[in-house]
């Protein structure tokens, strides 16, 4: 395979998240989450599709892990239910809940698999939503109770641990422009969840570490894009420094450098006075990291707009005078993204050249949607081959740069609930008949099984 080698003890792995894959919601005593809810009203995903039943994983997951054997990866990111494990989001562990990721963690030790455990990929228990949520400070407690729970449980089988996956969606997405759940769209409230979930990831980091097992290691992952201004006018260039704020350095600045982003005040005190900010917040949100968990898709290319709401006090936290305008020359994946590799290895150097605190990295996610068909009872895809081809060799160009980058885990194993987009997206190194639940791996899969089953001093198979 014409590919440049990796360094010694790369990880290569897959990745997947519990409500995406599951299915089962009402099974094992889980409780509701403010996905079932919003996926379960009207209008909010496509064709109304919700997780209910998914891909099955909850009772296929041992096929699933032997696709995973089969494939030839060392390690599978995958996330816990936190209303699995806490029905209505607080109490003393569902145990029914907990033996599922203690088998599910079992199967992958036989398997010789690492486990990359994520706490929370956006399923909040919708009792804690009813009680506010991210907005409130409670959550942020409420989490760090439900990580020392989980990590009791398994952190003598998981090596690796994520507290929170895409904090910015979770609270932008989700609070400010509302095409995730819980589906609201406010200024101060988006703002204060994401402070909460900052916090959240904090409380969390600290209450595991206290009760630290072995050597296991502790991390957050964020969704980061590499920002260039469209043109060279100013005003493209301010716009670019707010996208940038509200993309990467609301999380990456108090996360990795310990203080608050800057024009943060500029841009959103007339919608937000900050008040759920308390006296040694920074502290607990800037608890020193093993790893940093990047997950990025494509670049972005900040031009400057007017605001959609004129009036400012009424505006939601996201509606900040930018819209994204990629060159037009780059292809576009079934998202809709743009598609340039080399916007991953510019957000690598630029996170190295920006915080000298910078842990290693794991790419914990990277990959992209086709439209993919079975022909012959085969699935060709290449061009998520060239995708993962182009976004592979740009982490090897940054790695030459002095970034330590320490593995790359693709999104996604297999073809699963995209959110709002239902079952319409598809991800998956593994195609996925949602009639029969069969999976047939697609050329991709076997791409990338060539790729990190190769042996030898050169790397070259
Ligand atoms: C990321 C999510 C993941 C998946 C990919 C396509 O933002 O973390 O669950 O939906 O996008």
């Amino acid at each position: 395979m014409d590919f440049p080698a990796f360094p010694e003890g790369f990880v290569w792995g897959t990745s997947t998240a519990a409500y995406q894959i599951e299915g089962a919601v009402g099974e094992s005593g889980r409780g509701p989450s403010i996905w079932d809810t919003f996926s379960h009203t009207p209008g909010r995903t496509a064709h109304g599709d919700t997780g209910d039943v998914a891909c099955d994983h909850f009772h296929r997951y041992r096929d699933d892990i032997g696709l995973m054997t089969d494939l030839g990866v060392a390690a599978y990111r995958f996330s816990v239910a936190w209303p699995r494990i806490q029905p209505d989001g607080k109490g003393p562990a569902n145990v029914e809940g907990l033996d599922f990721y203690q088998r599910l963690v079992d199967e992958l030790g036989d398997a010789g698999i690492t486990p990359f455990l994520t706490l929370y990929h956006w399923d909040l228990p919708q009792a804690l939503e009813d009680a506010g949520g991210w907005r409130v400070r409670d959550t942020a407690e409420r989490f760090a109770e439900y990580a020392a729970i989980v990590h009791s449980a398994l952190a003598d089988r998981v090596p690796m641990w994520t507290t929170l996956n895409e904090p910015f969606c979770s609270a932008f997405i989700g609070y400010s422009e509302g095409r995730h759940a819980p589906g609201a769209t406010e200024g101060h409230g988006a703002l204060a969840a994401a402070h909460h979930l900052l916090l959240g990831h904090g409380l969390a980091v600290k209450a595991m570490r206290a009760q630290q097992y072995g050597d296991e290691k502790f991390g957050i992952t964020l969704n980061m894009a590499h920002v260039t201004p469209a043109t060279d006018d100013p005003a493209d260039v301010a716009a670019a420094q707010r996208s940038d704020l509200l993309q990467n350095r609301v999380f990456s600045d108090p996360i990795l450098a310990g203080r608050w982003p800057s024009g943060e005040a500029e841009l959103w005190s007339p919608i937000s006075d900050f008040s759920f900010r308390k006296a040694g917040d920074l502290d607990i949100v800037h608890q020193p990291l093993d790893f940093l968990g990047l997950n990025n898709y494509a670049p972005t290319y900040a031009k400057n707009a007017p605001t959609v709401d004129g009036d400012v006090t009424f505006r939601v936290a996201t509606d900040i005078g930018v819209v994204d305008n990629p060159p037009a020359t780059l292809g576009r994946t079934a998202m809709g993204w743009p598609v340039e590799a080399d916007g991953l290895r510019r957000l690598l150097v630029w996170l190295r050249d920006s915080y000298p605190q910078l842990p290693p990295v794991y790419i914990t996610e990277n990959g992209c949607a086709y439209v993919d068909t079975v022909v012959d009872g085969k699935v060709d895809d290449p061009e998520r081959i060239a995708y993962f081809d182009s976004h592979l060799r740009a982490v090897r160009q940054a790695i030459d740069e002095d970034v330590d980058v320490r593995g790359y885990i693709a999104w996604s194993l297999m073809d699963n609930f995209e959110w709002g987009y239902g079952y319409t997206k598809r991800f998956g190194l593994v195609y996925v008949d949602y009639q029969t639940q069969q999976r047939i791996p697609k050329s991709s899969y076997y791409w990338y099984k060539k790729l990190v089953t190769r042996r030898g001093d050169s790397n070259e198979g």
